[in-house]
């Protein structure tokens, strides 16, 4: 019996040296008083008030931690919690999706929409999220003399947004980021690997998020730190060059191969290169084209750059892909963000979705550079929002 346990204890010891030598972690998800404490503080920033009416928006694949942490944290601040959990709905999709922000939890149904439309705040800790849900709108419009604010708590494992708990100084960032870029008409984006990108911003709709939300009818995300438009139809046209370290988030992949994009009128017309990050884009893009039957997967949904400088690019290779969903890569701070699928604003609906943020790109608004080689100029977005 000895024998049999020492041999375990000797076996769990080399499993766990084996896992450490290849640089994997183990990260456990459970309470963590510093967990809780970042929670807080993330929702102090949305200004959660005692005997606010907080709805935790869960389904049956939420990350289970994410939302004890969340109720936890909004009891221990006096809000009046209550959770509503939806079933994960079926795939009706050609192959796996990722990051789309479309969540299809609530299937429109009628007594979860009015639920929602009377709290305060909806925490969403749906796997997808609701920013592009189709009930978002309906559910935003309040009932009851309520307007609801909704923050995404976007499925990565504590730790990460431990690590990203928001700046309250970003905002300002995001807010001149924003104003920017409505009053853009063209966007250029250069790289030494050779993009060449033009994009008319005019007709565009611009977004921002820096990761809260304190008022009501608005919609926030954590990790949040970027601006972004998206494109009216016709806009983009040029060539996007993806080198090796670019990152894939659909895939939760770092770039290996190099990848050169032709774009024509919004959509991707050839993919160029060679090696296995080539093969998969293109594979992807062929299971939508197939279901489909037209090639608004391929085109672009929204494009702009990241603006948190607690954001790592690097961050990825530390977690396991069921640890992270990712979000902390969209906005590192100097990124430009090309991202294709659904774009309202230009009349596209699909549900493929790659977002694919680059380094070392040239961002210029007008002929005014924000972004050089993949760095923030300073002073162009810091001074104060008017
Ligand atoms: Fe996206």
């Amino acid at each position: 019996m000895k024998f049999h346990i020492n041999l375990l204890e000797e076996f769990g010891a080399h499993l766990l040296t084996g896992l450490v030598s290849q640089g994997i972690e183990m990260l456990i998800e459970q309470i963590e008083h510093r967990w809780l404490a970042a929670f807080e503080r993330t929702f102090a920033l949305c200004k959660v008030q005692p005997n606010e009416v907080v709805a935790l928006l869960t389904e049956s694949q939420s990350r289970r931690v994410n939302v004890d942490l969340a109720r936890l944290a909004l009891q221990q601040m006096g809000a009046k919690v209550f959770e509503v959990c939806l079933p994960t709905p079926a795939l009706n999709a050609p192959a796996p999706i990722r990051s789309t922000g479309a969540t299809d939890v609530i299937q429109n149904l009628a007594p979860v929409v009015a639920a929602l439309q009377r709290a305060h705040l909806i925490i969403d800790c749906t796997v997808e999220g609701m920013l592009h849900a189709p009930e978002l709108p309906t559910i935003l419009k309040g009932a009851d003399g309520v307007v609801p604010r909704l923050f995404m708590i976007s499925n990565e494992h504590p730790e990460i947004l431990e690590r990203t708990v928001p700046n309250p100084a970003l905002e300002a960032v995001v807010r001149n980021a924003m104003k920017k870029l409505r009053g853009t008409q063209h966007m250029h984006v250069t790289s030494k690997v050779g993009t060449d990108l033009n994009i008319q911003l005019k007709s565009a709709v611009v977004g921002g998020v820096w990761g809260f939300c304190a008022k009501p009818g608005m919609v926030s995300h954590w990790p949040g730190g970027l601006a972004l438009a998206f494109p009216a139809a016709g806009s983009v046209n040029g060539i996007l060059v993806m080198a090796p370290g670019d990152v894939n988030l659909t895939f939760k992949r770092y770039l290996r191969d190099t990848i050169h994009l032709t774009i024509e009128n919004d959509t991707i017309v050839r993919i160029e290169g060679q090696g296995v990050d080539v093969d998969m884009m293109r594979s992807y893009y062929q299971a939508w084209i197939d279901k489909e039957g037209h090639r608004d997967a391929c085109a672009v949904s929204h494009v702009g750059f990241g603006l948190n400088p607690a954001a790592r690019w690097d961050a990825m290779t530390f977690y396991d892909k069921r640890d992270c969903n990712g979000t902390e890569l969209r906005a590192f701070a100097g990124n430009f963000l090309y991202s294709t699928g659904a774009n309202e604003v230009a009349g596209r609906h699909t549900l493929g979705h790659f977002d694919l943020p680059m380094r070392h790109c040239s961002i210029a608004l007008d002929d005014q550079f924000v972004v050089q080689e993949g760095e923030l100029v300073k002073g162009v977005f810091e001074s104060a929002a008017s």
